[in-house]
């Protein structure tokens, strides 16, 4: 008997994958089932990490006023120009200070992480600027920074906030366990009473990554008693 009668021994196995290739059908389930290995590695433990879903000290649901300039900021899509989102890398703490953690954003509903920036992060841009700067530059981007190619928003200094949207927007948010009380809902169309899109979004602009700022200044100063 001559060696080419043999058939290799790998045969076997290039029948099965030879099955499998002409087989779509069985190819896109296996397919599936392979990439889902890295999601479930991945996103599985994520949801039992009580960390990432825990709100940082001071993180709060945001009050009216902020809530409505959130809801003004998704609106007017700045998102699509605008992350949230610091990451840990040393020349984007430098530029835009501490990277974000998930506690951050627990009451983040959508969050607006986001992932392209024709603009900076916005992050941490709470008291970066003055409420003054933040009115100018929304109505009129150039008039501050001569070679922006952000839009202007004029319209929000001439909107007044809907107070009852806001109050059906809290109830739905309670309902899904941020911790609003009645009197936070009861409240909020005094907090908005008379303010205009152009205020609700610069105090949400203005409240941008301060909880966070007071824990590390908070943290920095019990470090130096103890030090002491
Ligand atoms: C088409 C893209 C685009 C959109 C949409 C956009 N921006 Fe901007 N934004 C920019 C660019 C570019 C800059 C940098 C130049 C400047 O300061 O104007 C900027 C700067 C800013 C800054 C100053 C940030 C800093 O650290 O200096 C703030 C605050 C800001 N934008 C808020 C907003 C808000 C709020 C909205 C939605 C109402 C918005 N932007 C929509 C492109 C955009």
């Amino acid at each position: 008997m001559s060696t080419q009668d043999k058939k290799p021994d790998h045969a076997a196995g290039s029948n099965a994958h030879q099955k499998i290739e002409r087989n779509v059908g069985l190819l896109a389930i296996l397919i599936t089932i392979a990439v889902s290995f890295g999601g479930l590695a991945e996103i599985v433990p994520m949801m039992f990490q009580a960390e990432a879903i825990k709100p940082l000290p001071g993180i709060k649901p945001y009050p009216a006023l902020q809530l409505a300039g959130r809801d003004i900021y998704v609106r007017e899509g700045c998102y699509n120009c605008h992350s949230q989102m610091i990451r840990t890398l040393r020349f984007e703490s430098e530029r835009y200070g501490q990277y974000s953690l998930a506690g951050e954003s627990v009451y983040d509903r959508p969050f607006q992480w986001g992932s392209k920036r024709t603009g900076p992060d916005l992050a941490r841009v709470g008291g970066r600027y003055s409420d003054e700067w933040h009115r100018e530059h929304l109505k009129d981007p150039r008039a501050l920074v001569e070679q922006s190619n952000m839009p202007s928003f004029p319209w929000l200094a001439e909107n007044k906030i809907d107070p009852a949207q806001l109050q059906s927007h809290m109830r739905a948010l309670k309902r899904l366990g941020d911790p609003y009380t009645e009197a936070d809902i009861n409240n909020a169309p005094k907090d908005v009473a008379g303010k205009t899109e152009l205020d609700a979004v610069v105090a949400y602009l203005q409240g941008l990554g301060r909880a966070r700022a007071q824990n590390r200044a908070n943290d920095a100063a019990a470090m130096k008693a103890g030090a002491q």
